[in-house]
């Protein structure tokens, strides 16, 4: 612990497709810390209901499905980004299509869900650190970080963002229907009641639109470095 609370641990939250991923894991590896992936948990447990046939508002056994979720991840040296593994399979990219992140998104909007899936995130607190990337990093799960970042991008700059993605993955994209999907999601993300996507009031805004990855990780970096962080 330091004078500011848990050490050891940062908070990237904000909207999907703001680079919280890329950044977060770029910063962890950087500081030679851990790396949780929240949005993956949620991701996994939708997975994890379509294949048992549980309808996405059943709260009572999405809240069963989440307390025995069997998800681990892998290292992300690989350079691929943190593999995901649900039972010993590799879901990396079975969790990563838009059916997956609407799915997420509805099972996140659940309290209990939510509940008994946060001593898990808790238990990411280790030496010597976690970057903990979410929406709710810095408000619910680590209220006590010693660095809370608040990644934002316009819905039309991250609507850019995951078209180009798809199409490097040679996937079809529509831009307008990625802008509205990002734009429908957001909402539902920041209009639920246990929570919602929003700043921590003592996090550091940084908005993206205009930065690219290199810029953005180096200002992560120093505000890590300005906080005492350890940098390897
Ligand atoms: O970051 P992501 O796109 O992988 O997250 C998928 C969904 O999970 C997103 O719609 C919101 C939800 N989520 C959440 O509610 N709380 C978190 N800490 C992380 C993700």
């Amino acid at each position: 612990m330091n004078q500011h609370g848990s050490s050891g641990v940062i908070t990237i939250d904000g909207p999907g497709g703001a680079g919280k991923g890329t950044i977060s894991l770029a910063v962890a590896n950087r500081l030679g810390w851990d790396y949780l992936d929240s949005g993956a948990l949620y991701r996994v447990l939708g997975l994890a209901a379509a294949r048992k046939q549980i309808a996405l508002d059943n709260e009572l056994l999405l809240v069963e499905e989440a307390a025995s979720l069997g998800v681990s991840f892998g290292t992300g040296r690989s350079g691929l980004g943190v593999e995901v593994l649900l039972d010993g399979e590799d879901v990396t990219s079975s969790i990563r299509t838009e059916t997956a992140g609407d799915a997420a998104s509805k099972v996140a909007a659940l309290p209990a869900v939510r509940a008994a899936l946060l001593q898990r995130q808790r238990d990411f607190e280790q030496p010597p650190g976690v970057v903990a990337d979410g929406r709710d990093m810095g408000t619910t799960v680590f209220p006590g970080a010693a660095l809370k970042i608040f990644l934002t991008a316009s819905a039309e700059e991250r609507a850019k963002r995951r078209y180009k993605q798809l199409i490097e993955k040679g996937d079809d994209a529509n831009i307008r229907a990625l802008k509205s999907e990002i734009e429908e999601r957001d909402r539902r993300d920041s209009e639920r009641s246990t929570s919602p996507l929003r700043p921590a009031e003592d996090a550091v805004m940084l908005d993206t639109t205009e930065m690219d990855i290199e810029s953005v990780i180096t200002a992560v970096m120093g505000l890590a470095t300005e906080r005492g962080l350890m940098v390897r």
